[in-house]
């Protein structure tokens, strides 16, 4: 199997839809008549959450007559969030199939479907043209691309000349051992999680100028405390990462916790321009 193959293996859930639609209607949301702001809770699958697409939104620049691609989106939550906030076009490419399926159904719920399109893809054989796009997004996908050199100029290729291109990943800020599972691998098989030095060095040979860098950890650790703090007493979210991972979300989670606590990882945003 390739490590797209595993990858795309390990998000998928077999039956996403429909529990995420049980889970919103368990915590009183109105399934046929959703807001993009109703899933914030469960859609966001990174670290920061909804919080941290807010701030990659604002340093990204968006505006209405934009179009955005972003890579490797997941079910679509900063796709939702940024066409909605910024009314701009949004092209989501994930390799998960179940994902891109689920993002599309979550988006035609929320009446977005004129603003985004998706499709399964891998990103690092992009299906657009040159110069297709105004700006580009990579949300916790790095962590799963060995070959970030081609992700990179894939990325670029497709992007106008100018076009900002956000980075915001798990890196890593202390030459330590990992444990897994995390949520983006079962092994350090498919986990290829680097430094800020490599992304800064990889984006430039490619092309990109690094306009800023930003740790996210402290906003990370914060919600994630308030978080662990919320469920010890309450026991676990409704609405939560865990309707989207499954039944294995508290190893998982705890591991990256851990990983984040003890100053290891960090969730990082780099801004590049092409
Ligand atoms: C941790 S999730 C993040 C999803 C989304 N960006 C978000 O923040 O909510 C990582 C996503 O990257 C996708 N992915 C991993 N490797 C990929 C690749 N080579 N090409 C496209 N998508 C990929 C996975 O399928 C998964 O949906």
């Amino acid at each position: 199997m390739t490590t797209e193959e595993q990858v795309a293996r390990y998000y998928t859930h077999g039956s996403l839809e429909r529990t995420i639609l049980d889970a919103l209607a368990a915590s009183g949301k109105d399934i046929d008549n959703l807001a993009a702001s109703d899933l914030s809770l469960i859609d966001e699958f990174h670290l920061g959450w909804r919080a941290a697409t807010v701030e990659l939104g604002k340093d990204l620049g968006l505006l209405p007559q934009m179009h955005l691609l972003d890579v490797g989106c997941g079910i679509g939550g900063p796709a939702r969030y940024l066409a909605e906030t910024y009314e701009c076009r949004v092209t989501g490419v994930d390799l998960t199939e179940e994902f891109v399926e689920v993002a599309q159904a979550l988006t035609d719920r929320c009446g977005l479907d004129d603003r985004i399109e998706y499709h399964q893809a891998s990103a690092l054989a992009l299906p657009f043209d040159e110069g297709s796009f105004d700006a580009a997004s990579l949300i916790h996908v790095g962590m799963n691309i060995a070959d970030k050199a081609t992700l990179f100029a894939e990325v670029h290729r497709v992007l106008k000349p100018g076009g900002r291109f956000a980075v915001y990943d798990i890196m890593r800020i202390q030459d330590a051992p990992l444990n897994y599972p995390m949520p983006w691998a079962e092994t350090s098989e498919t986990s290829f999680v680097e430094t800020p030095d490599t992304y800064r060095t990889l984006l430039t040979a490619q092309g990109f100028a690094i306009e800023q860098e930003q740790s996210r950890r402290e906003l990370a650790m914060r919600l994630s405390r308030e978080m662990r703090d919320k469920a010890a007493v309450e026991g676990p979210p409704v609405l939560g990462l865990g309707v989207i991972i499954g039944p294995s979300a508290k190893p998982r989670m705890a591991n990256v916790f851990e990983a984040l606590d003890a100053g290891i990882i960090a969730p990082m945003q780099i801004i590049a321009r092409a």
